[in-house]
Order: C-alpha cells, then structure tokens, then sequence
C-alpha cells in the first residue's frame, strides 16, 4: 500500500464529510486522523480489500470516527490530551484495581456510587465494573450475551446512573472500566432476531450454514469452550432454519468479521462507551475474533490485525482510552495481544496475566515455586508501553494455562501434574485443604479447569469448619502472600471483589436453574456487608486479611520500583520454595526493592551469598517494607516464616 493512495482516498472521504460541526473544532481529530490513517487504510484493505465496496465501507468507518469524536465531551477530549502527553501515565503503581458484578457488590449503579468509600478504604481505584448491558435474564452468561450494545440493563439502572458513577469516579481519581463484548451477542440481540426472521443483512453478521457441511469441518479443528454445558460450537435455530456458530454457550451467536460491517459496528460501540466515561475497555474473549476453517479458530493473525483497527480507531477519537486483552491463552499467545510487529503497544495496552495467575495456583498447591520462577523465566518480553493485569483470581474458572515443556522442566510429568492440579483444588488428592470444582471437563481430552472461591481454594473454608487456628492462619497467610505478588511483579494488580474480606464459596447459584449447570457462580456470591463490617473489628480474619491487603496496597503506591517498567529481574536462588525476584526504579537505581515469597508451610533459610553478588543484604541487616521489621543475618542466612511475603530495601 502506497502513502500516496492513502493520502488521496482520506482527502476523498474528508470532501464528502460533512460533520455537522460550524463551531465544532476538529483540530485534534485531523491530526489524529491524519497520523493513524496510513496504518487504518492498509490494515481494512488487508482485511476487505477485495470487497467492491471496500471504499464505501472505508468510508462510513471515517463517518463514525468523527461522529464519536464530535460528541466526545470536553473533559474526555481535554483528559485526552493530557494522556497523550502523559503517555506512562498507566504504568504508574499508584494504580490498584478490583473487578466486581455491579448487582452483586451492590444493588445497582446508585448502589455502586455509594459504596465507593469501601473501595476506597482498601485503596482501590480503578474499578472493573462486570458487563451492565442489557442481557436476556436468563441466558446472561453473567452479562456477557448482550441484547443490546448500548442500553444499560434495567436491573442495574440507566445510562445516566453510568454516565453519574464516572463522573463520581474521575472526581475520587478513580478509573472506569467497562466491558465490550466484541465476539459475540445474545441470540436476542435485534441483529440475531433480524437474521432469525430471514434478514441476509444480518445472517451476515454471524456464521450461519444450511446445513452440518461446514460445521463439521470447523469441528475438526475447534475446540470447545463448555464441554459440559454447552458442547460443540454451533447450534441448530428452528425458527432460522439453520445452523449457527456458538463457540461459547448456545445462545451467544459469534460474531463474523469477515463482514466489514460488523467491525464498523463494533468499532461504533467501543467508542460509545469511551464517550460515556470509560477509561479503560476490557475487550472480551479476544483470541476468538477470526474463525478460519482447519484452524482452532483461536490467535489467528487476522484477530490482531481487527485489534489493531479498533486501536488505531480509538487513537483517532478517544485517545486517552485504553484496552484490556482479555486472551486467556498459552503463555506464547498472550503477548501478542499488545501488538506484534512493533515496539510500542499497537493491540491492547493491558493484557491479563493468565499465565502468572496459574502459575501463583501451582505454587499453592505444590507449595514450592519451581514451575512458578520457571513460568516466568518463559514469559515473553512484553512491548514497551504494555502492562499486565496481575491478578489471583477472576469471575472465572482457573484454566491451567501454562507450558507443557515448563511443567517438564520443573521436573513433572505434564499430565499427572495437571492431573494432580486438578485433583487438588476439587478436593480429591489425599489431604487436600482446598474446596473446589471442576469446571469444564471434557471426558474427550480429559481436560478440566477449577471453580472455586480464593479463600476456598487455599483451605480458608475447611480450616473454618475443623476450627483449627493454624490451619485458619496459614489459609490467611496464603491469601496475603499471593496478593503481595500480584501487588508487586509489575503491572497494574487487579482484586476480585470479595477477597479482601476472605469471602467462603457459595451455593446459592444452585437455586437458579438458569445457573445451576454453571459452578463459576460459586465465586460469584453476593458481597456481604456485614461480613465486611467484621474488618473493623481487630482479629476478626476479615479484619486480618482487609488490613494486610490494605497496608500493601497504600506501601505499593509509595514504591516506585513497583512501576512497571520491565524492571524486574528474577534471582535464581536454589531455593525450591521461594520466589525471589527484584524490583528497580528506572529513574534511580538505588530505590531498588527485594521481593521473596516462601510458598511452604515451614520455615525456610535463604543464603545471603547467593544475594550479595546482586547488590542485597551488603549492610548487614534489610527492611521488609510489609511488617515494617528488620531482617537480620544469622548464620550467613535469613530465616522466613511459613507462607509469607517480604519487600526487603536497604
Ligand atoms: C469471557 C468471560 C467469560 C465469558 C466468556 C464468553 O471469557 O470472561 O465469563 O463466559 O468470555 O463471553
Ligand atoms: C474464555 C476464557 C477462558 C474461560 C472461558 C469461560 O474462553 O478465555 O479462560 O475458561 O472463557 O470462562
């Protein structure tokens, strides 16, 4: 693609606009437009080139470029600029992030307003409000099967409530992210009834076959999503008269990209949102966007090249805003999604950290770190300008989603160890502490992922039940150090909403028979206020847990060695228990932090030879930054107690 015939279709399309905009000034967007346009004209030509309508959809994408931007409020055009300088601002550790149902923490967007000061407290501020669409209520997929891209869902409120909740947020110096659901819609959507009524427009916008012909070639090489709830990937419409991919459940459609209109919609959507107030956008279920037959229809090149077109678009009319990659893939995908072939994020600036997520349950259930430092050994460099979402634990079930030949290195048998994973967490290994259930098992691969809440999962629940105190501390402990991780690898960590306070699992999913056949809402419960009132109240284990987590939180926005900026380095100890890693200031390599976890529930002693060469323990004594106490050398060693963190400085 020459400059030249870009320069030439984009002085084109701008002779035909006529943005209703006499007073409107359009400054920022020409120049925007204008530096972001080469790279948006070549990459819908390598994606629809062949089109006969390629220009007219060239076009009406542009239109909506600046329709958004001519709306785009004053604030969020100023908060652009200021981000446009400010280009790290993201980066910084002061950011600390919780993701949480909306109904479930609260009653509703009113509800979520007034329970800030909560979020607050533990010193969060950036707040992912789960899916608050309109969703059939019934087959919701927990907000994920939108009916409608831009009408919030009446159980949660109105437009104006969201549109009140960011602006209460940007005062508290707090951020908003929102979800859009780009892979897929409710099969209630108008676009699916349409299609359903025999509309070709919309059986356009989705995958629809007369018959199994192309669906069983797709299935050859598709895996699936929900074995047990939802098998196979498409699903028969009586009314339609015909077959429709479902990757996910049977009522969420998937969306077809081939189809440049869809991605003119999508892109319409996302930036809608951008306009209501939304500082971030979770991009959801990313890895599927491109189906390809003979393929598993996941990571395909063309998914980034869509990602890179919704991003070039946003840079054009809503800068300031950036994108999560939700891509829950193998460790060697997940980098992709901030963008390949360039040095600075070109994808999605944030992308969630599955990998380390899974790896910090390995560690738990192995009680050492082997697999744990070697995950991370093996996670690719990211790009600058890209940062992660640490986080423990999610709406969703924990896929064990880390390397085979990591697992091999660390000395296990692949599938025994997933195997024993499994058999852990579901409570079924000899011992076992942890109160989890499958989820997603699939009897054809032998595959299953875990549900389960986080204080379940590390025997917070059974220690309760048997009383036993030390059972009860070290449950706590795990909790507390595998927050200090996520709190202090690098990236943006992101809470699940009960955690803080210890929340047990849950069971009154059960009674929901639109939820039943569904366990990841056994870590979906409704938060409990009075449970959360109890961390007032000294020695109370809510009160344990809120006030550790609470302490290193308010310690890492002091840290300036915790921003991220792939400053860290990992120290191999020979020390099979324990994460050690270091974390420096780039500005000042002299503010340098010594992160260690002991995964074990014993002691452990790490020498102080083996850190000495790194610049550590060079006085004497160091400071752990967690407990505020000083660490001293005995015997050429320090001594770490059972199950805990330390951010160790001079
Ligand atoms: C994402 C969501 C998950 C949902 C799926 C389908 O993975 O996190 O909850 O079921 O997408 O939308
Ligand atoms: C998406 C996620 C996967 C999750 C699934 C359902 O596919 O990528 O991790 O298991 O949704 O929760």
């Amino acid at each position: 693609m020459y400059e030249q015939a870009s320069h030439s279709l984009l002085n084109d399309i701008l002779a035909e606009l006529k943005p209703e905009a006499g007073n409107v000034r359009l400054r920022h967007f020409y120049t925007r437009l204008g530096a972001n346009f080469y790279a948006i004209h070549s990459l819908f030509h390598l994606l629809y080139g062949d089109r006969s309508d390629f220009k007219e959809q060239m076009a009406s994408l542009v239109e909506k470029l600046a329709q958004r931007y001519i709306e785009r409020a004053p604030g969020l055009r100023k908060s652009d600029l200021a981000r446009e300088k400010d280009y790290n601002w993201f980066l910084n550790q002061k950011w600390v992030g919780m993701a949480l149902y909306c109904d479930r923490f609260a009653d509703d967007l009113k509800g979520l307003r007034a329970h800030l000061p909560y979020l607050q407290d533990l010193g969060v501020n950036m707040v992912h409000v789960m899916p608050v669409l309109d969703c059939p209520p019934d087959n919701s997929d927990g907000g994920y099967a939108v009916r409608d891209f831009k009408r919030i869902d009446a159980r949660f409120g109105t437009t104006e409530d969201a549109a009140a909740l960011a602006a209460t947020l940007k005062k508290r110096d707090m951020l908003l992210v929102l979800d859009i659901v780009v892979n897929h819609t409710s099969d209630e959507h108008e676009w699916a009834r349409r299609a359903r009524k025999g509309e070709k427009k919309y059986q356009d916008y989705y995958f629809v076959f007369d018959d199994r012909e192309i669906p069983d070639i797709y299935e050859e090489t598709m895996p699936e999503i929900f074995p047990a709830t939802a098998p196979g990937n498409f699903t028969w419409d009586g009314e339609m008269g015909k077959w429709v991919m479902t990757v996910f459940n049977n009522f969420q459609w998937d969306l077809n990209y081939r189809n440049p209109a869809v991605l003119i919609e999508m892109i319409d959507i996302i930036l809608f949102w951008a306009n209501q107030g939304a500082d971030i956008l979770r991009l959801d279920a990313v890895a599927f966007l491109w189906k390809k037959m003979g393929s598993v229809c996941q990571n395909e090149r063309e998914a980034h090249l869509l990602l890179q077109l919704m991003k070039d678009c946003c840079q054009v009319t809503a800068p300031g805003v950036l994108f999560i990659a939700e891509a829950i893939v193998a460790p060697s995908e997940i980098a992709k999604y901030f963008g390949e072939d360039a040095i600075n994020a070109k994808e999605c600036e944030i992308a969630y950290n599955a990998t380390f997520m899974a790896l910090l349950w390995d560690a738990v259930a192995t009680k050492n770190a082997v697999l744990l430092g070697q995950g991370i050994k093996s996670l690719p460099n990211k790009l600058e300008r890209a940062t992660w979402l640490n986080y423990v634990r999610c709406h969703d079930d924990i896929g064990l989603g880390f390397d085979d030949n990591d697992i091999r290195l660390s000395g296990y048998d692949p599938a025994q160890h997933r195997r024993f994973l499994i058999d852990y967490y579901t409570g079924r290994f000899p011992g076992s502490i942890a109160r989890g259930l499958p989820f997603g098992e699939n009897p054809k691969t032998g595959d299953a992922r875990i549900s389960g809440s986080l204080a379940s999962l590390v025997g917070l629940e059974s220690a309760l039940e048997s009383g036993n105190e030390a059972a009860i501390d070290a449950a706590i402990n795990t909790i507390v150090l595998l927050h200090s991780m996520i709190l202090s690898f690098g990236g943006i960590p992101l809470l699940y909403y009960g955690d803080a306070i210890g929340t047990l699992n849950s069971l009154e999913y059960l009674a929901d028979p639109a939820k039943a056949a569904d366990n990841r809402w056994m870590h979906r419960s409704h938060f409990d206020w009075s449970k959360a009132e109890k961390r007032h109240q000294t020695g109370t284990v809510e009160n344990r847990i809120f006030s550790a987590l609470k302490k290193m939180i308010a310690l890492r926005k002091e840290i300036t060695a915790f921003a991220d900026f792939d400053n860290r380095q990992l120290l191999a100890m020979n020390a099979p228990h324990l994460l050690v890693f270091s974390r420096t200031d780039p500005q000042n390599s002299r503010n340098r932090v010594l992160v260690v976890g002991n995964f074990n529930d014993a002691e452990q002693t790490l020498a102080i030879s083996a850190l000495r060469p790194h610049g550590f323990f060079q006085q004497g004594a160091m400071k752990d930054l967690c407990s505020g106490e000083r660490i001293t050398v005995e015997n050429d060693a320090v001594v770490l107690s059972p199950l805990s963190c330390y951010w160790l400085t001079d």
